[in-house]
C-alpha cells in the first residue's frame, strides 16, 4: 500500500495536490511543530479541511511535543490513521486508548536511532508501526537502510501472531529504496517527493505500489 506524503506537494493548491493521488491507499500528513523537529508545517485547521476534500483516507503523523493534547483532535475530525512519536510520548499507551476511542487506527513512530525494543512493551495497543527511515523533519532526504532490521523484526512479531500491526515506513522511499523496504515485510510505504516529483503522481503510486508487490513475492 502506498501513502503519498503531501509534504512534498505545492501548498497553495492543496485541493488539486489531494485529488492528483486520488487512488493511493491513504495520504500522509506530515505535522510539524517546530518544537519535535526543526520544522513547521500546518496543523489541526488545515488537516480538517485536507480530510473534507481528501478522497483518500487520512494518516496523520504527528511529529510534534505533547502528542497527548493534540492527537485525539485529528482522530475526532476522522483521519484514519493516527501516528505519534514514541519519543515524544509519556505513556504511549494512553494515547493509543484516546485515539481508538475517537475511531482512528493508533500508531506509534520511532525515529531511525530508537530501538524497537524499547517499545515492545507498549506495541500491543498499537494497530500501526512507522519505521522512520531518514531524521524527520524534511522531505527529500536518502533513505537510510540501517532501520530496516526494525521493520524486519516487527513483521516477524506479526508473522508469529505476538502482534497486530500495520508496518509503515517514512522517508527516502522511491524506486531505487522500496523493493528492500518490501523485502524486510513492510505493508505501506509513505513516499513524498517520489509521488509528487513525478510528472504523473498517479502513474508513480502505481509503479510503486507494482515494485513492492513483485519484492514482496519474489
Ligand atoms: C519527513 C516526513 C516524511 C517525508 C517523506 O519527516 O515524515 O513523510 O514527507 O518525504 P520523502 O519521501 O521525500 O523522503
Ligand atoms: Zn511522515
Amino acid at each position: 500500500m502506498i501513502a503519498p506524503s503531501l509534504l512534498s506537494a505545492d501548498f497553495a493548491n492543496l485541493a488539486a495536490e489531494v485529488q492528483r493521488v486520488a487512488d493511493a491507499d491513504w495520504l500522509h500528513v506530515d505535522v510539524m511543530d517546530a518544537h519535535f523537529v526543526p520544522n513547521l508545517t500546518l496543523g489541526l485547521p488545515v488537516a480538517q479541511a485536507i480530510q473534507a476534500v481528501s478522497p483518500v483516507p487520512l494518516d496523520c503523523h504527528l511529529m510534534i511535543e505533547n502528542p497527548e493534547r493534540w492527537a485525539p483532535g485529528y482522530a475526532e475530525m476522522g483521519a484514519r490513521n493516527v501516528t505519534v512519536h514514541a519519543e515524544a510520548c509519556t505513556d504511549p499507551r494512553a494515547v493509543a486508548r484516546d485515539l481508538k476511542a475517537a475511531g482512528a487506527l493508533a500508531g506509534l513512530a520511532i525515529k531511525p536511532g530508537t530501538p524497537l525494543e524499547d517499545y515492545l512493551d507498549v506495541l500491543p495497543d498499537f494497530d500501526t508501526l512507522l519505521v522512520m527511515s531518514v531524521e524527520p523533519g524534511f522531505g527529500g532526504q536518502s533513505f537510510i537502510a540501517d532501520v530496516l532490521p526494525k521493520a524486519r523484526k516487527a513483521r516477524e512479531l506479526v508473522d508469529a501472531g505476538h502482534l497486530t500491526l500495520i508496518v509503515e515506513i517514512d522517508g527516502g522511499i522511491n524506486a531505487d529504496t522500496i523493493e528492500q523496504a518490501a523485502e524486510a515485510g513492510v505493508d505501506m510505504f509513505v513516499a513524498g517527493s517520489a509521488v509528487y516529483g513525478a510528472e504523473d503522481p498517479s502513474k508513480a503510486i502505481a509503479a510503486l505500489r507494482a515494485q513492492a508487490a513483485a519484492a514482496m513475492n519474489g
